[in-house]
């Protein structure tokens, strides 16, 4: 019995991870981070496919970790379809300093899709995003931006940084445990709960409101818009931003916007 037990321990456990995202955007760095407790600054583009592996003990369990590291550059694209197949874990990354590289996330994931199929095979993959250089000043995509598109997908989330290190092991650790818990689970993931408090549309609000052109585009309104329209948006927008109501974040400067922008809208339409 007690032989047994120790063996059951002993027991290793193969697990496959890919990392995926635009050329650049330091997906090698985060692995190497993570597995060497080093940083490169000069870029080294990963040609096609880079393959490590790197054993954890997770759970009283030894787990082999068989990392794909993908080459983002749109020119192995045909070299990187072939490793999407049979992944249990995907670290989905993008700059923070580069939002084309943010826009870039749907494409990936879509990229996936055509290899794994929709539905039951991607929906049990386990997913991180990685808001991956924060240590850079020039950060334009926000945090909570990326919090809301993994929100929507069902995905995990961290800010990373390879050259620092703040946030590599936190997200690496709860990639490979998703990952145990879908074996243990007969491959099926457990759900990410996520309690953000507050909407897309209560993000895009207060973009609207911080960066729009003029006061109709503050209000999502088209210029020429009329008292009525213009009194309605406001009673929308106040309702999804008051700051006693709303925790997104800026939502108490989007207030003030908002009514510094349906002030001078009407008393210019008075004038
Ligand atoms: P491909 O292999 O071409 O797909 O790129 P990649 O995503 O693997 O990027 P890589 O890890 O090679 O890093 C690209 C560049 O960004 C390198 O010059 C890295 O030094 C730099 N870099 C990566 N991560 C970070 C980070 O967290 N902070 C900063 N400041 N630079 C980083
Ligand atoms: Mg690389």
């Amino acid at each position: 019995m007690e032989n047994m037990k120790k063996k059951n321990l002993k027991k290793s456990i193969r697990v496959k991870i890919i990392s995926m995202g635009n050329a650049e955007v330091g997906k090698s760095c985060i692995i190497k981070r993570y597995c060497e407790k080093r940083f490169v600054p000069k870029y080294l583009a990963t040609i096609g496919i880079d393959y490590g592996v790197t054993k954890v003990n997770l759970q009283e369990r030894e787990v082999k970790v068989n990392i794909f590291d993908m080459a983002g550059h749109p020119v192995f694209y045909e070299v990187r379809n072939e490793f999407y197949k049979d992944t249990q874990g995907a670290m989905l990354v993008y700059d923070v300093t580069n939002r084309a590289t943010f826009d870039a996330l749907d494409q990936w994931v879509d990229e996936m899709k055509l290899e794994v199929g929709s539905g039951h095979g991607m929906d049990n993959i386990v997913f991180v995003l990685c808001a991956n250089k924060i240590d850079k000043g020039k950060r334009v995509v926000e945090d909570m931006e990326g919090r809301l598109w993994a929100d929507a997908h069902g995905f995990h989330y961290f800010e990373t940084s390879a050259q620092t290190g703040d946030g590599i092991t936190e997200m690496f650790n709860t990639l490979f445990e998703g990952v145990l818990v879908a074996i243990d689970n007969g491959g099926r993931k457990q759900p990410v709960t996520t309690q953000l408090g507050y909407t897309r549309e209560q993000v895009e609000a207060i973009q609207r409101l911080k960066n729009a052109k003029d006061n109709y585009d503050r209000l999502g309104l088209r210029s020429g818009a009329t008292k009525d329209d213009i009194n309605r948006a406001f009673r929308r927008l106040s309702v999804m931003l008051h700051p006693d109501k709303s925790v997104a974040p800026g939502s108490e400067e989007a207030f003030k916007l908002l009514v510094k922008a349906r002030t001078d809208l009407l008393n210019a339409s008075r004038s």
